[in-house]
């Protein structure tokens, strides 16, 4: 059992606002400006990702974020010689290492951190080197959190997609064994002594389940909320969210 239960944070991930930019070119909506409403709203730290097609975020939006922000940045970026010279000359928070394919509309899936070989190894040697913390994001696997560790990694952010989308689509028993999968998995990172994150996919519906695992100290959170925030605005969107993964924190405080 925990001495005490680990304080839970909200990550936002502003990159569908500049999805919404680039629809039309130009500089509304603007990222920085949902960063700042999200930090005002309760995030506890800002993640974009800076894809190699650069869909949505921009470079431009890096250097603006890293620049103003209040709060920590977390960088998502691929393991590429390209991005690892951009996040040296930002020196963000955080880096979080995922897997990139210019025809996914997602992050699908965690990064091969057994395949990963050497390049993967000196990208976070690199980025330690600097100062940066490094996170790898990956599957719930016993096998590539050993791994994770391995490599150096301080952090590994566990992808969720596969529970949110079994939750879509009502699988109850699939939860129930996914859930038992991550909880493992998110036990196993602790006891290494990775600091343990999670996200992707994740809903007002689906976050408190993720919210109870005690280890978990960082949640990132991006789509859903900025969807929502069309129906209700950014700051109600941001937090509800914070609440609800409050109180579902609050349960397992009270419960040890
Ligand atoms: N964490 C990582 C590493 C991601 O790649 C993403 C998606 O960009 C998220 C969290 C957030 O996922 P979502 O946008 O589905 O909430």
């Amino acid at each position: 059992m925990l001495a005490r239960v680990r304080e839970l944070r909200l990550g936002v991930n502003i990159d569908h606002v500049a999805t919404i930019r680039n629809a039309r070119g130009g500089r509304h909506p603007d990222p920085l400006r949902a960063a700042h409403m999200a930090v005002a709203a309760g995030a506890d730290g800002i993640t974009a990702h800076l894809r190699e097609d650069r869909r949505h975020i921009s470079d431009t939006d890096m250097a603006r974020l890293k620049a103003e922000l209040t709060r920590p940045l977390n960088f998502e970026m691929a393991a590429t010689e390209e991005m690892v010279a951009i996040a040296l000359r930002h020196v963000p928070n955080a880096c979080c290492l995922v897997p990139e394919r210019r025809e996914e509309r997602t992050t699908e899936g965690g990064l091969d951190v057994i395949g990963g070989g050497v390049g993967l190894s000196e990208a976070v040697a690199r980025l330690k080197g600097a100062g940066i913390r490094v996170s790898l994001f990956i599957e719930p696997d016993p096998d590539v959190v050993k791994a994770s560790k391995q490599i150096g990694a301080d952090i590994v952010e566990f992808h969720t997609g596969a529970y949110a989308n079994l939750a879509l689509a009502d699988d109850v028993d699939g939860v129930a064994s996914e859930l038992e999968r991550l909880g493992s998995a998110v036990r196993l990172a602790h006891e290494c002594g990775l600091e343990v994150h999670a996200g992707h996919g994740l809903t007002y519906n689906t976050v408190a389940a993720v919210a109870r695992m005690p280890q978990i100290v960082e949640l990132n959170i991006g789509h859903f909320l900025i969807g929502e925030a069309i129906f209700t605005g950014l700051n109600e969107a941001v937090s509800r969210m914070r609440r609800l993964m409050s109180e579902a924190r609050l349960e397992v405080t009270n419960k040890v």
